[in-house]
Parts: C-alpha cells; structure tokens; sequence
C-alpha cells in the first residue's frame, strides 16, 4: 500500500480494507464498480495472492471484472454463481437508513442486480457520501437508447407530481457522444437536490416506458463501512443497530494494523 495517498485515498482505502475482513474462503462475492470498490478488488486480490483465500467474484461492470482479472481474482458470471454470500460495493450517497444514491459510474443497474442477488450487501465509503436525505447527488436512470428524449419528458412530467425539489434532467455524455453503460443504454441524471420520498419515486421512475433502472437502492444495503483519512472506520449496522469504532495505524512500510476504539 503506498504510504503516500490523499487524506480522501486513505479513507476509502481502509473503508476497503475493513470489508475484508467479512469475506471467508469459499464465498462468492459481489465486486462493486467505482473508485472506493477498486481499493476492495485491489485488497481482495492480495489476500487472494498472498492468503490463498479462495473466492469467486461477479464484477458489477466491465472495468472491475478486467481490474479483478488482473489482480488474480477468479471471475464468474452472476448467472453461473445463481446467488451470492455478500456484494460489497461504493455508493454515491447513503442516508441514516442506509438508503442509496448509486450510479455516478454508470453502472447501477447491474449493481442492483447482483446487491440484490446476495444474502448480504456492504457499502463502503469515505465520510462525504453520508447525507441527511438523499437528493443533492443527481440520480442516475437509465434508460434504453430508442425514444430517449421522449423518456426523458415523461419523467420530467412524472416529477412535477413527487416529493422532490428539482425537476430536471441531463443526459450523460462522454465527450461530444452520449455516454453508454455496458448494457449499450443512456444515462439521464436527475437535478432533484432533495428526495422527501426515495421509496416512491424508486417505484414510479421504474413504471415510465425506457426507464430500465434507477440508481435508487432503497432497503438493500445491510451494513456501511465509512473510513476518514486518519485511518478511522465505522461500521454501521442496519440490522443490529450499533456502530463498530476501528482505526487503522499507518506503517512506514506501507503495512497497516488495527485497534479496536470500543
Ligand atoms: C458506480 O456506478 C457507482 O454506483 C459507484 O459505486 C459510485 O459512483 C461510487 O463511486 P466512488 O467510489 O468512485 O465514489
């Protein structure tokens, strides 16, 4: 581990590494996408190397299944693992119910697919992404290329009649092209600033012909690991209701070890 990183490096990459430490030999597990699931693919391949722990993982996108690839991680196809012990993946926003804005990657949809195909899902973040209610982040949809723009109107309209604050939408570029998740479909981020209903609008965005998924996980995530730059990490439990306290102690030779804070 480089002892070099930033302060917000740092945090996601101890979020990561406390992860871990849920993960068994003989687990598959889910591999999140995004620059916070990275540090997990790139520690999960060490333990892999240098442990032998023995994992299968479905990437949630094409860039995490080459950089699983390249790590050393056995990769299968969600529909050869069927289900999955845990998903540990990042999140763009969470809410004190552990409710998320996901997507800002580009690729919620098959996020949401394998989070919900597992027994257990594990959201690991830095400090920023925690949010008094969600909304300031724009909300990821996407939808499917043909009718588009006609999708993009309905849903405008469809928001004038719900809880939130803002009511437009920009599709997603890549330079001078529409951007293109790995299902070959468009993505319109939604300027709502603030979600009272995230339930509701979840289910009524996915009732609009061309909506194929929105970046809403609402009751899916089951623990946040939030890391801070100084090496602290929290470990939110939405089942059991308490907050775990670690803090990671940089070495000088790139090495780490823990304590508990209880
Ligand atoms: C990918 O589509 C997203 O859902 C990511 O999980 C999210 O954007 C978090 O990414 P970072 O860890 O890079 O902030």
């Amino acid at each position: 581990m480089p002892s070099d990183l930033s302060p917000i490096d740092k945090a996601k990459f101890v979020a990561a590494k406390k992860a871990t430490e849920f993960v068994q030999s003989g687990m598959k597990i889910g591999l999140g996408t995004g620059s916070t699931a990275a540090w997990l693919v790139q520690c999960l391949g060490e333990l892999v190397r240098d442990e032998g722990l023995r994992i299968k993982g479905v990437p949630t996108s094409s860039r995490t299944a080459q950089l699983a690839r390249e790590v050393g991680i056995e990769v299968i196809s969600l529909d050869e693992a069927k289900w999955l012990d845990l998903t540990i993946d990042g999140t763009d926003e969470y809410d004190n119910n552990l409710n998320l804005i996901k997507g800002g990657g580009g690729a919620h949809l098959q996020e949401k697919i394998v989070a919900t195909a597992s027994d257990q899902m594990i959201v690991i973040a830095d400090a920023t992404k925690k949010v008094g209610t969600l909304g300031a982040f724009p909300l990821p949809v996407e939808v499917i290329p043909f009718g588009w723009q006609t999708s993009k109107t309905l849903i405008e309209e469809t928001l004038i009649g719900m809880d939130v604050l803002g009511q437009t939408s920009t599709l997603r570029m890549n330079g001078d092209a529409p951007y293109v998740t790995d299902e070959g479909n468009h993505v319109l981020d939604l300027h709502l600033n603030r979600i009272g209903n995230a339930r509701q609008l979840s289910l009524v965005l996915n009732q609009i012909p061309g909506v194929v998924e929105n970046g809403l996980f609402i009751d899916i995530c089951d623990k946040v690991i939030v890391g801070y730059g100084d090496g602290r990490v929290e470990v939110q439990d939405i089942n059991a209701g308490e907050v775990e306290k670690t803090r990671f102690d940089f070495l000088d030779d790139g090495n780490l070890f823990s304590d508990d804070m209880q």
